[in-house]
């Protein structure tokens, strides 16, 4: 299968897809952190590009619900960033994955088809992470852990706070591979 993981620059879901012999892409406007198949650029300009599947992680800065104090600030950052999640869930691919955060996107667009959680899939911490899904099936748990750690809620200020706290789980980003691919 063609597949396109649309905003990863980490390679989790990419490489996943790989080891089960997709030809699978990564897209991000930043380069790979990984080495692999990814395009830098704007992934609204490859949509159209004959994929079989996409999975999606747009930035959820301005759609975040615990970002909630500073919506009033940012309307016009929170509607770009909407347009941007209409265009992805819009895109002429037939199996669509869209995640994020618990988001705005549930009252502005539409509810999501299923919450997966790190500890449904071997990691032993708590970060709920929204799917919207276009003809798939929802994720099965494939290993659920005992720890409920809030680990990114919890991480230091630093420079690449941002990064370590978007990055995929791979325990997830494998369960997408094998039950999707
Ligand atoms: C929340 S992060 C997702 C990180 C991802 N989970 C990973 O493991 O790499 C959102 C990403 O969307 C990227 N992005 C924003 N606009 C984009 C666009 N038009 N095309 C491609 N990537 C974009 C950002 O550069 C950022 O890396």
């Amino acid at each position: 299968m063609k597949v396109l993981v649309a905003c990863e620059y980490s390679g989790k879901v990419r490489d996943a897809f790989r080891d089960k012999g997709h030809d699978a892409w990564s897209c991000d406007l930043l380069p790979t952190d990984v080495e692999g198949q990814h395009i830098q650029g704007s992934v609204l300009d490859i949509l159209d590009q004959g994929w079989d599947l996409m999975i999606a992680h747009p930035p959820c800065t301005h759609l975040a619900v615990s970002g909630a104090r500073w919506f009033k600030d940012k309307r016009k950052e929170q509607q770009e960033a909407l347009d941007f999640v209409k265009a992805l869930l819009d895109a002429p691919i037939d199996r669509i994955a869209l995640e994020n955060p618990v988001s705005i996107i549930s009252s502005k667009i539409r509810k999501p088809d299923q919450i997966v959680q790190p500890w449904q899939h071997g990691h032993g911490e708590t970060k709920a992470t929204c799917l919207w899904l276009k003809n798939l099936p929802k994720l099965e748990p494939t290993n659920i852990v005992e720890g409920r750690k809030a680990r990114v809620h919890m991480m230091p200020p630093s420079k690449d706070r941002w990064k370590l706290r978007s990055e995929t789980y791979t325990g997830i980003a494998k369960a997408m591979a094998d039950q999707w691919g």
